[in-house]
């Protein structure tokens, strides 16, 4: 297509004001508001989620049932392998969508437990499942192990895939299925349980890989997971007489890693501490009946906000991308300062993180109708209020809503450099450039489309369920180290019952429309004479005649973003199928690559429109 062309018939003229400016890169996403982009992206991240867990994703073609490839990339970097974390961090945020109501999920997640029961067996370089080897930190994605050097073991993989299934556990439970939660899930939480029990004071890699050590993020999964494994046991009548023991002693260490003004997030290496590690720690742990409680490190406690402040603003100075941004608004946030690792850059998942800490304490003051200020927390307040002042302030002050209204606008600045840095087709890497926001090392990553969805989630306050921090948040007064031996048995899961599928229930409260505007958008390189087209399964497509295929329009198409996109009304709760196709000057037409692309259109109270995103392949 002609570039030029299209400019001097656009008419838009805000498109055509900045397709003629200097300012190129990321300029189309920028005139929506930050809703439509979280409503679209959201839309995408939970496909390109779906795409990268095997047997059927897209673009993890030869991954075994079940199992969630950390990305697709198989060189620079080789992440084409599962963690055991990153999957449990994917499903945890699966398993709340699924008892949000979208069920289709279910069978990914029976999948997803399976997986997860056979990879405990397979005896790999930290050891079989009963000597330690559920501390492996990541497996070939055919479930067989990966034998090469390694950082080895990771401790928190075992109690975040607990809490991604005694999640599932407790829906089972609640739904009539307690036979299920018990014979099929719980033996397999059970080993994870045990293995918690037994090596939470042991020292292990920290979630980046480097620090031999004790690790905060690794401490306080370990806490969540006992805490709700003995709950769970309790209700199903079974036995994690480590729940009770250990979860306390768990509690205690954790409050080591406090300094006084920020969290340590590793005991061992030589860094400074500030790390992302101990905000990806709180949001884990952030539970929706708790209040702001320091033992926890709840979302809103005094220590949380004053560690957001502290490991945020240890950004500001090391990133060109941050350094016009004034000190009261958010900036691109990575791993730890002294990060090396692809030059050490902004990770997606780390501002996201950053964003949902600060949805999850809004939720907590606006439920518990309270704030407070302390010595501690004073610079996190003046940060975004400078007339911030220690005190207690109830909902009806002045100061509550002003405070409330500036820590959103905060928050969502957040999610606004993540979106400026992500790039018009959806895509989210692992991390982008400190120099120019460009995506950085490996593409598709899992776990950031997972962030961004619990950051979006948070922002419109959905929460997860509570994990039980209500009843568990007392510190002893001693601490002791007295480890619990593990006991494992193999967990076999031969099917799931077809009797736990949802019933869907409540009717909705507002009537669902029948129909629903659909903007496809296919963000791909053309040249001029071609055109792209959508053809698919149902009338409005064409019913895969590619004479009758609906046009894409290319008005938005622009050097930094080659966007095509079309709207088109479609029968709600109709699943279509659908591919893109390019017709070049001569009539030729070009489809694209198998699969076909398939999207159940929603038919839910209040959706009359949605995008989806994607790019030509
Ligand atoms: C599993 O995958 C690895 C890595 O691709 C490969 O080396 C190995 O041969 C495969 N094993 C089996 C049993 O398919
Ligand atoms: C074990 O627990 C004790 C008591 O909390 C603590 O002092 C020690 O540092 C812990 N060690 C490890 C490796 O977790
Ligand atoms: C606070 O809670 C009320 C009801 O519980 C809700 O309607 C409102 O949207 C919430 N506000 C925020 C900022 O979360
Ligand atoms: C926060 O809110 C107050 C009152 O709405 C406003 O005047 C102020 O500029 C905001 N920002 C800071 C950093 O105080
Ligand atoms: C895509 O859909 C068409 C029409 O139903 C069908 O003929 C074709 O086999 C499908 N392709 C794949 C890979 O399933």
């Amino acid at each position: 297509m002609m570039y030029s062309v299209l400019k001097a018939l656009c008419a838009i003229p805000l498109l055509c004001s900045v397709a003629g400016s200097a300012k190129t890169s990321f300029a189309l996403q920028q005139e929506e508001t930050l809703d439509q982009w979280l409503e679209a992206e959201g839309t995408f991240a939970l496909q390109a989620i779906l795409d990268n867990i095997g047997p059927n994703g897209a673009k993890v073609r030869g991954a075994h049932a079940g199992i969630v490839v950390a990305s697709p990339s198989k060189s620079n970097p080789d992440y084409f392998y599962t963690w055991t974390r990153d999957a449990a961090l994917v499903f945890k945020q699966l398993v709340d969508t699924f008892i949000a109501g979208n069920y289709d999920l279910q069978d990914k997640i029976h999948e997803f437990i399976t997986a997860q029961a056979e990879l405990q067996t397979v005896s790999n370089p930290s050891g079989t499942l009963s000597t330690g080897g559920l501390g492996e930190p990541k497996f070939h994605v055919n479930q067989t192990a990966f034998t090469g050097d390694w950082g080895r073991p990771q401790h928190d993989g075992p109690p975040l895939r607990a809490t991604a299934m005694i999640t599932y556990a407790k829906w089972l439970v609640d739904n009539g299925h307690v036979d299920a939660a018990r014979s099929i899930v719980w033996p397999v939480v059970q080993n994870d349980l045990a293995y918690v029990g037994q090596y939470w004071n042991s020292t292990g890699f920290d979630l980046w890989e480097e620090v031999k050590g004790s690790s905060f993020f690794t401490a306080i999964a370990q806490h969540r997971a006992l805490v709700e494994g003995g709950n769970l046991a309790r209700q199903l009548g079974v036995d994690c007489s480590q729940c009770e023991s250990q979860a306390p002693q768990v509690l205690c260490f954790l409050q080591s890693f406090w300094s006084g003004t920020n969290i340590i997030a590793n005991f061992g290496g030589d860094r400074s501490g500030l790390d992302t590690n101990s905000i990806l720690g709180i949001i884990h742990n952030f539970d929706p009946e708790a209040d702001c409680d320091d033992n926890t490190f709840q979302p809103c406690s005094s220590r949380a906000l004053a560690n957001h402040k502290r490991v945020t603003d240890s950004f500001r100075s090391i990133y060109p991308i941050n350094s016009r941004i004034p000190s009261d608004q958010a900036v691109a946030v990575g791993r730890y300062a002294e990060d090396v690792y692809y030059g050490g850059q902004p990770w997606y998942l780390a501002t996201f993180a950053a964003a949902e800490m600060l949805y999850n304490a809004i939720y907590q003051w606006n439920r518990t109708g309270e704030m407070s200020i302390t010595d501690v927390s004073l610079p996190f307040f003046k940060g975004v209020y400078s007339s911030a002042q220690v005190g207690k302030y109830s909902a009806s002050s002045r100061a509550f809503s002003d405070i409330m209204a500036n820590v959103t606008k905060y928050a969502d600045g957040y999610l606004n450099i993540a979106r400026r840095y992500t790039p018009c087709s959806g895509a989210l890497a692992e991390q982008f450039s400190k120099a120019d926001g460009r995506p950085l090392s490996a593409s598709d990553l899992t776990w950031s489309y997972a962030a961004l969805l619990t950051a979006k989630e948070r922002r419109n306050a959905i929460v997860p369920g509570p994990w039980g921090q209500k009843s568990a948040h007392d510190v002893p007064t001693t601490c002791s180290a007295s480890p619990a031996p593990g006991r494992y048995q193999t967990a076999t899961i031969t099917g799931w019952p077809s009797t736990l599928t949802p019933v869907p229930t409540s009717p909705t409260p507002c009537p669902a429309p029948n129909r629903v505007k659909v903007t496809f958008q296919s963000i791909t390189e053309t040249k001029w004479g071609e055109n792209i087209f959508i053809v698919g399964s149902v009338a409005e497509l064409g019913s895969w005649n590619p004479e009758a295929a609906t046009p894409l329009r290319a008005d938005k198409y622009e050097d930094s973003c080659h966007m095509w996109y079309a709207q088109v009304d479609l029968p709600a709760g109709a699943r279509v199928e659908y591919k893109y196709i390019r017709k070049s000057g001569d009539g030729k037409v070009v489809w694209e690559s198998d699969p076909n692309r398939s999207y159940k259109i929603p038919k839910k109270c209040g959706v009359s429109s949605l995008t989806l995103k994607s790019s030509w392949r």
